[in-house]
């Protein structure tokens, strides 16, 4: 049996250009802090690493300033497509859905495919899932993303993806972009999990497959776990998260594995970052975006990445 250990917990609300003074970065600190707080409460009552990522989830998809669940962004079409998976390092077993629409937390759906032997569905068969389940049907829709969206219709779907927070002033005066939340926990069992969910790119073409429901942005084994966001493309060209957790596995530290696979994103022009815990504790962030909105509590404070340098920085505590 293992010894009792002090529980880690790191989320994101996404990845993507600065969010242009204080105001900006004060809001969002707040909504992550508001969400790491009860997140460690259960840690300390005994919950298991996935069950902290599922909860943990469930209140970002619940916060409309970030995207996922609720205040998703629109795809090309204007419909919300929605994906999410969940990892669960001790088991090592991956499940998740890809495009799901109508539900409030895709991260549910993601958990009961855990014990499934069909662990990860696409948009029809998530869809009779969330039927089979009883789950009631539910529009994530805001009107800021709806707005977005007209606006983006009206110039014709000139950007790359969607705002990564939906706030006006946010919105509009940083053009900030690339959300996704995601959460990765060591529990005081030592176990590790990770959960990420995503509304997508944001004006993407019906079909496209985010990085969020695939083992290439969200993976954990019994030595780390990590969860990524910014541009998915990019997260499945570099295989992000298996390639740090995977060296970590053959002996890395896990600020060598950051540092190492930071490099080589930032020589193959990548545009994201990622959030990681390893199983001795250790808490590690690394971005090539410009901001990356993560925030950790190490068991004694809590902290953020919110105002470390643009750019390409990798960062922990060990
Ligand atoms: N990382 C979220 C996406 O590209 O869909």
């Amino acid at each position: 049996m293992k010894s009792v250990v002090l529980p880690k917990l790191i989320i994101h609300g996404g990845a993507g250009s600065s969010l242009h003074g204080k105001g900006g970065v004060e809001s969002v600190r707040r909504s992550l802090y508001n969400i790491i707080e009860p997140v460690y409460s259960i840690l300390l009552a005994g919950a298991s690493a996935s069950e902290a990522v599922v909860y943990g989830c469930q209140l970002l998809e619940d916060d409309p300033r970030f995207n996922a669940g609720t205040g998703s962004v629109l795809q090309s079409d204007g419909q919300i497509r929605m994906s999410a998976s969940l990892m669960d390092g001790t088991s090592q077993s991956f499940s998740g859905v890809i495009n799901v629409s109508r539900v409030k937390n895709p991260i549910d759906l993601a958990l009961f495919l855990q014990t499934s032997p069909d662990r990860v569905l696409s948009d029809f068969g998530s869809a009779e899932l969330a039927r089979e389940l009883q789950i009631p049907s539910y529009n994530g829709l805001t009107d800021l993303r709806l707005q977005e969206w007209i606006q983006e219709r009206q110039e014709n779907f000139t950007k790359a993806m969607a705002g990564v927070v939906a706030e006006p002033e946010l919105a509009e005066a940083s053009n900030a972009r690339r959300g996704t939340i995601g959460v990765v926990v060591l529990d005081a069992h030592g176990n590790l999990a990770t959960g990420t969910s995503t509304g997508g790119k944001g004006f993407e073409r019906i079909g496209r497959v985010s990085d969020s429901a695939m083992p290439a942005g969200n993976y954990a084994t019994k030595y780390a776990a990590v969860s990524c966001t910014g541009i998915g493309e990019d997260i499945i060209d570099e295989c992000l998260a298996p390639r740090i957790v995977v060296r970590v596995g053959d002996g890395m530290s896990l600020q060598d594995a950051m540092q190492r696979s930071f490099a080589e994103a930032q020589e193959n022009k990548r545009d994201f970052g990622a959030i990681a815990l390893d199983a001795s504790g250790a808490i590690a962030w690394g971005k090539t975006s410009d901001v990356l909105l993560a925030a950790y509590h190490d068991g004694v404070r809590l902290g953020d990445t919110l105002e470390i340098a643009l750019g390409t920085e990798v960062g922990g505590l060990i």
